[in-house]
């Protein structure tokens, strides 16, 4: 039996680690955070596949110091923390977890809309600091309704259209912008149409050189002063430091964001003084069920391209 040698840059849940070790020469970093990159540098050289998480960014540097790599498989569906053209461009794959994790995260990204809208963290918060005085009165904490609202989905891919199934068991009239139009029940608009008519704007598109800082303040102060932005895909899609300002301005009611700019968020940022911006430690697809599916599919990528077929998801 062929003996290949595998990075893992973290424990994973489930049991494919160990079913990797039964194919394969594994070693695996045991800390809960990512491992230094020195550890990674110094280990991969001799590697013939690499299991990393979005944690750690696979450069120009880490790739070319390994000289026998043929996979780069990400435990994501992310993979803007990975050089994929000069992988590629030196013959390897790189894989990821798409799928998967698509009702895991469209389940957050509603919660945060219905947590943001209608202040269930506001509410919570109210009571455990003993500030809940007043009886029940007919204008206390109001907040905006979501069903029939309108949701605006910046992106239709698998994440976008799993948002829309959500939306229509809640009555709302979707809108979306993306590349291009797709065959799906909702309106294709322009973004500035999107952004001026939205009561919630939910982002959904990967992060890449063109979604880069795609959302800043001149985009968002296009929005209704009573709508609401929801980001759960990467961070840098929105130029943080211009949505602190637009808050901080009032030019929207209010945020909800599972991703940073800088993860972890610093419990200093701006971000964290705002009541109307709840906010949740990248936790898009932090369900058991979603975390041990991303397990099977990363090992079951990275074992077929170590065995030259072809993976279930390459990155294209
Ligand atoms: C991903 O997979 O890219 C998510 O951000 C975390 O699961």
């Amino acid at each position: 039996m062929e003996s290949y040698k595998v990075l893992v840059t973290r424990k994973l849940p489930g049991p494919w680690i160990d079913s990797l070790k039964e194919i394969a020469e594994v070693e695996v970093w045991d800390g809960s955070e990512s491992p230094p990159r020195t550890w990674i540098m110094s280990r991969i050289k001799d590697k013939d596949g690499v299991l990393v998480t979005l944690s750690e960014r696979i450069d120009k540097e880490i790739i070319d110091v390994s000289s026998k790599l043929k996979v780069i498989s990400t435990y994501s569906v992310g993979f803007d923390h990975i050089d994929v053209h000069y992988a590629k461009s030196k013959g390897i794959k790189v894989t990821y977890t798409p799928e998967v994790l698509t009702d895991a995260t469209a389940d957050l990204i509603f919660g945060l809309i219905i947590t943001v809208a209608r202040r269930i963290v506001e509410g919570d918060n109210l009571i455990r600091s003993g500030k809940w005085n007043v009886p029940w009165n007919p204008e206390f904490m109001l907040g905006k309704e979501v069903s029939h609202s309108v949701l605006g989905i910046i992106g239709m891919g698998r994440i976008g259209r799993a948002v829309l199934k959500r939306a229509k068991g809640f009555d709302m009239n979707v809108i979306y912008y993306s590349r291009r139009p797709h065959d799906v029940e909702a309106k294709f608009v322009d973004l500035d149409t999107l952004l001026a008519n939205s009561d919630f704007v939910v982002i959904t598109v990967d992060l890449n050189s063109e979604t880069y800082h795609f959302i800043d303040y001149a985009k968002i102060s296009k929005m209704k002063r009573t709508a609401f932005i929801i980001n759960a895909s990467r961070g840098a899609v929105i130029k943080q430091d211009d949505l602190v300002r637009a808050l901080s301005e009032g030019k929207i009611a209010g945020a909800a964001l599972d991703v940073f700019e800088q993860e972890p968020l610093p419990q200093t940022n701006p971000l964290t003084k705002f009541p109307n911006v709840v906010l949740t430690p990248h936790l898009g697809s932090a369900t058991r069920e979603t975390r041990e599916k991303m397990a099977m599919i990363a090992v079951t990528n990275l074992v077929k391209c170590l065995k030259g077929e072809s993976p279930l998801y390459e990155v294209k």
